[in-house]
């Protein structure tokens, strides 16, 4: 028994740290190790239980109703608001847009209307649930454009959608224009606030200025956020939130045709373990009000350092004041983002690379956490030296061979014998037998990607997961 966890340990060393706040995407940080301990034995304890039956379970059921009521409360919102416990921000995208198709039967080839920085989980949702998605392109500050989205309503959309904040360049979409011109055609808005709902009302209790997005909008239907981002839960929950029970009731899915058990669901999973709920519960039921407004404070206080700090590196800059916890940063051109990232990472920080997008340079995404605050000093210390190595190399190459190459490739066909040969004629392996590995320094492979299409990159990065994802047989 104790082998299998020994080769647990040992497996994990290979991945990015959870915890130590220099993990800037994936993980969100409290840096509190009593609060990862509860979070960490609450879903332990709750592993097995099984919230396809709240009946059966019915601590899940008291737990979910908590956890909704907390947030609901945080957010200031309506009595009349209700909530679900979903298993994650995807998921919560998912179901709104999946609720919004459903309750307009009337409406033959839905629409939604978005914006180019929207979540891709919504262009997911579009794709699973046969919505068509209409996508204005953002203002030259990164935010929806309001007047542009109302012109995209017509008698075809069933949703629109704004962000609280976008997760590329975190600033938050005008949410009242955005609500009024969805409520003024009888249309649902939701607000992504996958990842800035459990932080921006704290920013607007500590005195910082937030743009309006919550339900006290008129118009905003429903709200997404993120318990296992800023509430700094275990990974596996998310909370959906509906201004009425009327607007949740299409989501819910019933069927008792058939000869088994009446299959009774209000998300996407039926079978689903108690435990990230048990696991979101008790962390937000350890911190309350008071230790998140404390979390808030820090993680703002860290977010001010670094975009301070950053004003003093040259080559950089940050992309838009961020009205939460993400910032994104670009470069002059002296040296590439791409490269700063692998840099970062040899002085064990991990940022996120984003690739460059309508016109729009690649940049270094944050997402900072509470727990980096007390290394804010070795974080800019690291980018300032990871900036002057990436000046000193230059900005990445991408040879001509493999350039004609990408070029020449159909991203509608890309066959397994193309990819091969991609992944020969940039060095990725030696020859087309050899195995995939993800290499050590990304900023090669990264700068490929990013002289792809959008649509290139999907097919080939599709195809590297379908090669990394082969069984190990015995
Ligand atoms: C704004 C926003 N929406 C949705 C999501 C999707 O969340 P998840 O990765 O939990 O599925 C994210 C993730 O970062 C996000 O930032």
């Amino acid at each position: 028994m104790s082998e299998a966890l020994d080769r647990l340990r040992e497996l994990q060393a290979g991945d990015l740290p959870v915890h130590g706040g220099r993990t800037l995407a994936y993980v969100y940080d409290s840096g509190l190790a009593e609060v990862d301990r509860v979070g960490r034995e609450a879903v332990a304890a709750h592993a097995a239980s099984n919230g396809l039956d709240p009946t059966a379970f019915p601590s899940l059921l008291t737990m979910e109703n908590e956890l909704v009521g907390f947030a609901l409360d945080m957010l200031g919102a309506p009595e009349s608001a209700v909530g679900t416990v979903t298993s994650g921000g995807t998921e919560s995208c998912l179901l709104a847009v999946q609720g919004a198709r459903d309750a307009r039967p009337d409406v033959d080839r839905p629409r939604m209307v978005v914006a180019d920085t929207v979540h891709a989980a919504f262009l997911k949702g579009a794709h699973y649930f046969g919505v068509e998605a209409v996508t204005v392109p953002t203002g030259p500050d990164f935010r929806a454009d309001a007047e542009s989205m109302a012109a995209a309503i017509d008698d075809r959309t069933v949703l629109v959608v704004a962000s609280a904040p976008s997760y590329a360049h975190g600033v938050v979409d005008p949410v009242p224009a955005i609500a009024a011109a969805a409520a003024a055609r009888g249309v649902r808005c939701h607000v992504d606030a996958c990842i800035g709902g459990w932080v921006l009302p704290y920013a607007s209790r500590l005195g910082r200025p937030v743009p309006p997005w919550t339900f006290a909008v008129d118009g905003v239907t429903s709200i997404s956020l993120d318990t296992h981002k800023y509430a700094y839960a275990p990974k596996g929950t998310s909370l959906l939130l509906h201004r009425t029970p009327e607007l949740r009731r299409p989501q819910y899915f019933a069927s008792a045709d058939w000869p088994g058990y009446t299959m009774l669901n209000s998300t996407l999973q039926s079978t689903k373990s108690g435990g990230p709920l048990a696991g979101a519960w008790a962390v937000v039921r350890t911190l309350g009000d008071e230790g998140y407004l404390r979390l808030a404070r820090e993680v703002f206080e860290a977010t001010d350092r670094i975009v301070a700090g950053v004003a003093d590196l040259a080559p950089l800059r940050v992309l838009a004041a961020p009205d939460s916890t993400l910032v994104a940063l670009a470069t002059d051109g002296s040296c590439d983002a791409f490269t700063i990232c692998d840099e970062m990472a040899a002085h064990g920080w991990y940022v996120q690379p984003q690739m460059s997008y309508a016109g729009q340079p690649p940049t270094i995404h944050l997402s900072v956490s509470a727990a980096t605050l007390a290394h804010v000093d070795e974080f800019l210390e690291a980018l300032g030296k990871s900036v002057m190595s990436a000046v000193e190399s230059g900005p990445v190459a991408v040879d001509d061979g493999v350039r004609a190459f990408i070029e020449a490739l159909d991203p509608t066909a890309l066959s397994d014998a193309d990819f091969d040969g991609l992944l020969v004629a940039a060095g990725l392996v030696g020859d087309a037998a050899e195995g995939l590995a993800v290499p050590e320094r990304m900023a090669e492979v990264n700068a490929l990607l990013d002289l792809a299409s959008p649509t290139m990159r999907e097919a080939l990065l599709i195809a590297f997961l379908d090669r990394l994802q082969r069984p190990t047989r015995a």
